[in-house]
């Protein structure tokens, strides 16, 4: 459930009208809903109640200050995968001992930055990055807390893009394998073990495959306390999928997402850390657009409308459905209309959607992606020179800008033009 409904036949995000929004901001732009958000982070922090746990939510989907900063007050931790994000979460207020940095290509610089300002634990995802870490923790005299990911090789069934968890993919360390890089992860002085850390993908829709992942992890579990390692922390990774298709899909809940933790790794006595960004933050934000033109093509009608590709990626870059509503709602029976939407990006791939059923709209019009706040503004770019677009955050009756639309000439600015031209 989220927070953009309809009220009197025009779409609201919680009490405020989305119309009323876009005089003020302009259009596209992102609008995020504080109520949605509280509300997903409470879901999986209740979903984990009766066992010791943190939601570390996964930054990457949504990394805006704000976001941030109302999530920390809920009391989430972050998974940071940069020094980039890892700053944020500071800026934030999040402390080191909320903050896991997971990624298979951290930097000794991003190590250095960690562990200066706190980490609760870095997952680690191979030896090399391992014998770098323990060298950072050494010159610094500190020690660097880690867990291990494991790749237990598990079909999460979803796109292959966001497939994590297969022996082919880049990440972790084989399963296979834990035994013996765990024995050289105790002998390294600067390193100390706290758990394992396992992450198969992401908009997962079935629950069976963190199953999977989740009983060889059990087992791990179980020989590495025998080998005499202290396993105290076990981080289950996000991938906790959405509905993106409101009409026919229903992926599990967060409570039996939650039911299945405590029932496979229940008894072991560890504290649990889970990851979910897109949950979180998906249907916690709609992008909304205006129609800028109704073009007849040979066969088809065309809905050409201010947001692109370069807005929101997801359509192009992995065939993704966002469900795109009126915002004023259509009258009782009136027939739909079918269009292809589209943005102005000079390129076919900038198609949000073939042949969708609409209410017949006209330039003008405005339009909302719902599940729009996941993996949205983050994966934005400023290609054709469109300014990345604003980010609007709700909460009741009031709303701000919590990141403005740049000018063409902050966009200029950004650029230096070499004296000897
Ligand atoms: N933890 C790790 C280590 C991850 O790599 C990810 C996502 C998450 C947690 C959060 O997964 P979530 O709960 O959001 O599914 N850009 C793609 C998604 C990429 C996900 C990458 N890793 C998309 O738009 O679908």
């Amino acid at each position: 459930m989220d927070h953009f409904l309809y009220r009197n036949g025009e779409l609201y995000a919680e009490d405020v009208r989305v119309s009323e929004i876009a005089k003020a901001v302009g259009t596209p732009f992102y609008l995020y809903s504080s109520a949605t958000f509280r509300r997903h982070f409470k879901l999986f922090d209740d979903a984990l109640a009766g066992m010791e746990h943190l939601v570390c939510f996964a930054m990457k989907s949504n990394s805006n200050q704000a976001i941030l900063t109302l999530l920390a007050k809920e009391g989430a931790g972050m998974d940071v995968v940069s020094g980039g994000e890892y700053a944020r979460a500071k800026a934030a207020g999040v402390p080191g001992n909320r903050i896991v940095f997971s990624g298979v290509g951290k930097t000794r610089e991003e190590m250095d930055a960690a562990l200066i300002g706190g980490i609760r634990q870095f997952n680690v995802e191979s030896e090399p990055e391992m014998i770098v870490l323990n060298e950072a923790a050494l010159a610094l005299n500190v020690v660097a807390p880690i867990a291990i990911r494991v790749n237990p090789d598990v079909d999460a069934k979803t796109h292959e893009k966001i497939a994590t968890g297969k022996s082919e993919n880049k990440f972790g360390i084989p399963i296979s394998r834990a035994r013996e890089v765990y024995a050289q992860a105790a002998s390294l002085t600067g390193l100390k073990i706290m758990g394992i850390d396992v992450h198969i993908g992401s908009q997962l829709v079935e629950l069976e495959p963190f199953e999977q992942a989740y009983k060889k992890v059990r087992e791990l579990t179980e020989v590495l306390r025998k080998d005499g390692h202290e396993i105290t922390r076990l981080d289950l990774g996000g991938g906790l999928g959405i509905p993106y298709e409101r009409s026919n899909e229903a992926p599990p809940l967060p409570k039996e997402y939650g039911a299945l933790i405590q029932d496979v790794l229940g008894d072991l006595g560890c504290e649990i850390e889970i990851e979910p960004g897109r949950l979180i933050s998906g249907n916690a934000g709609i992008l909304v657009s205006e129609v800028i033109y109704v073009k007849s093509g040979e066969d088809r009608e065309f809905l050409i409308i201010d947001g692109a590709m370069n807005d929101l990626v997801r359509p192009s870059m992995y065939g993704a459905h966002h469900d795109i509503i009126p915002v004023i709602e259509a009258a009782p029976g009136v027939e739909q209309a079918k269009y292809d939407i589209v943005g102005p990006v000079c390129e076919s791939g900038d198609t949000f959607a073939k042949g969708r059923n609409m209410p017949p709209l006209t330039a003008g019009d405005l339009v909302a992606f719902r599940s729009a706040g996941a993996y949205g503004a983050v994966m934005a770019s400023e290609y054709n020179s469109r300014p990345l677009i604003p980010e609007v955050l709700v909460d009741g009756d009031q709303f701000a800008v919590i990141r403005a639309r740049p000018t063409f000439q902050d966009m200029i600015d950004r650029d230096t033009v070499p004296s000897w031209l």
